[in-house]
């Protein structure tokens, strides 16, 4: 949530610090700002909206080589430019860009000598560091840091030196390498382009950059690093041909859900014995990556006859009764940073759990917090709406619910067909039958959604691609539970997807889609193969017990068009971010 870009270094810092910005947008984009550090001091520009389509002429700011930039999700106070970020101190020595929550803000500034311009928690810190310069800029930035409370990362420049500091102290902060130059981002996707050296800031770890970045911990020790190569390609962040990225990343499942099947193959035998040996496994998740736990304790119980324990990352702390040092922990996060998540860890790690998570972003907070980790590998995820790493994921999941039976090389060989039956099924006719379909939908308010068994998961994270990325009201519930309740909804027309494959749960399922038919309702029926109940047919190829691998695909493209259709811009929703960094 928010992004941060900080750029030092002989190039147009402003033309870096924007690029930079408009990669991390996806992070929050209710309004963003840049400040820069000239021969005449410090200055700022702000604006409400979004990043996406400014030019570097439209930014009225002084030629720099050192800049910080911020797209904002608000948390404090409204969406005005006066909120956005940087803030400034009251004299204007110092500029500051922040990510996160400063919990005790309300306390500090009733000691603040000028009062606030904005309503945010962020200005607080400019103010703090301005009022502590008498022995520094580093000095004032570390003992303000140590006033603030709750989880953010902030970065300052001031007027007085050519420094760039910044403070982690729960939200991630990445420093990037390159030729004479360095990058302070929230995200590596800010400077890919320019260098994928990187170094981490770890948690209540301060980096102020003059000659080179210097590293310091809580006590102001000084401390050394690596440089780490990130072996991402700036290449697969890009849209290339397609409209939106929400559609590009659709489309990159021809190839990920192959690419997640890359996995150690010892690796998964190790973890599949942790998790027979283990007193309780909990997979945690937030949003989609939650449905894809529920989804995957479903694998777990089909394929490998275990019981696993799904739970949504905010309410983990519910179940610390249950952890033990014999617990296992599997977190699933395509970002690797949401708090959430990250909040669950903590409580585990006091109880001594073994953590083992899937991750997708390489060296995010939640990869370098876990014992041991899975890369879902389906490379870099830019819509909010997220697709192509749920699907890396429930494959990956997939694969060690095989391991745990013992049918390791049969998981195997079953998800490389269905990846391949996957790259079949994404053609353009298949595309255009599904905007078709949502054409069908576009002036509808509601839609429900059904399944039973692992296919009931995938009915609620159905219902939550609809929703945000189209704003239809939708809802996915278990077929079974439809007479206890919403069945009372179906009118003449409403729309009801029933997603159904050759399974136990088959006839059961079709059942209840007959009982929608015999009120009204039309029936979306998503299958592989065609049913009298259906009013119309989404055909999936028939994967087996991979089924909710496919079966999510084509409600990823529905909730696409449908957005296309009703003029919502998909890839950034009303509200939301991508990467959840506060409570
Ligand atoms: C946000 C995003 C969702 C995502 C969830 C968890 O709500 O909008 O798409 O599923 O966070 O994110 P994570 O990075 O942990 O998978």
């Amino acid at each position: 949530m928010c992004g941060i870009i900080a750029y030092k270094g002989p190039k147009d810092a402003i033309e870096i610090v924007l690029k930079g910005l408009q990669q991390l947008e996806y992070r929050g984009y209710d309004s963003w700002g840049i400040g820069v550090k000239t021969q005449a001091g410090l200055d700022v520009f702000k604006k409400t909206g979004q990043i996406g389509k400014v030019n570097r002429s439209d930014i009225h700011l002084p030629e720099s080589t050192i800049a910080i930039g911020h797209t904002r999700w608000a948390t404090h106070g409204g969406v005005t430019e006066t909120n956005a970020h940087p803030h400034q101190s009251p004299n204007k020595d110092i500029v500051v860009v922040h990510n996160g929550i400063v919990e005790n803000f309300e306390e500090l500034a009733l000691h603040l000598s000028t009062p606030r311009v904005s309503e945010t928690d962020t200005e607080i810190i400019a103010h703090l560091i301005s009022q502590n310069m008498q022995q520094g800029f580093a000095h004032a930035v570390r003992e303000t840091a140590k006033k603030l409370q709750g989880k953010s990362g902030f970065v300052a420049i001031n007027k007085d030196t050519d420094e760039i500091a910044a403070v982690r102290s729960g939200s991630p902060l990445i420093v990037g390498i390159g030729e004479n130059e360095y990058f302070i981002a929230s995200d590596v996707t800010a400077f890919l382009q320019h260098t994928k050296k990187v170094m981490y800031l770890d948690n209540n770890e301060m980096v102020v950059i003059n000659d080179a970045p210097h590293f310091y911990d809580a006590d102001g020790k000084e401390v050394q690093k690596r440089i780490v190569d990130i072996d991402w390609e700036a290449g697969t962040s890009e849209k290339g041909d397609h409209a939106h990225y929400l559609i590009k990343e659709i489309m990159d499942q021809k190839h990920t859900i192959m690419a997640a099947t890359n996995q150690d193959e010892e690796k998964l035998k190790r973890v599949a014995d942790e998790i027979r040996n283990a007193y309780g496994t909990f997979l945690v998740g937030c949003g989609t990556a939650g449905k894809v736990c529920q989804t995957s304790e479903y694998f777990f119980s089909s394929i490998a006859h275990k019981h696993i324990n799904a739970v949504v990352g905010s309410e983990f702390s519910n179940y610390h009764h249950y952890l033990t040092d014999k617990t296992l922990m599997i977190p699933v996060s395509q970002s690797g940073e949401t708090m959430d998540v990250l909040d669950a860890m903590e409580i585990a790690k006091k109880k001594g759990v073994k953590i083992i998570s899937l991750i997708n972003v390489v060296g995010s907070t939640m990869m370098r917090e876990s014992d041991d980790y899975f890369n879902v590998n389906a490379g870099v995820e830019k819509a909010v709406v997220s697709t192509k790493a749920t699907t890396a994921q429930l494959s990956v999941l997939y694969l060690l619910a095989h391991a745990v039976a013992g049918t390791l090389q049969e998981g195997k060989s079953q998800l490389m067909n269905t990846a391949s039956a996957v790259t079949d099924m994404l053609n353009p006719r298949y595309d255009a039958r599904i905007r078709d379909l949502a054409q069908l939908l576009k002036g509808r308010e509601d839609v429900i959604i059904i399944g039973r068994g692992a296919n009931y998961p995938i009915a609620l994270e159905a219902a939550i691609k609809l929703m945000e990325a189209s704003y239809v009201h939708a809802q996915g519930f278990a077929g079974g539970e439809l007479k206890h309740g919403p069945i009372a909804l179906i009118e003449p027309g409403t729309p009801v997807i029933v997603l159904v494959n050759n399974d136990e749960n088959k006839e059961a399922t079709i059942s209840n889609a007959k009982e929608v038919q015999s009120r009204g309702g039309v029936i979306i029926g998503v299958a592989p193969e065609n049913n009298p109940a259906f009013s119309h047919w989404i055909k999936v190829p028939d994967v087996g017990d991979a089924a909710p691998i496919v079966n999510i695909i084509p409600m990823q493209m529905l909730a696409y068009h449908l957005a296309v259709l009703r003029g919502i811009d998909p890839d950034k929703p009303r509200n939301l971010a991508k990467s959840v960094t506060v409570k």
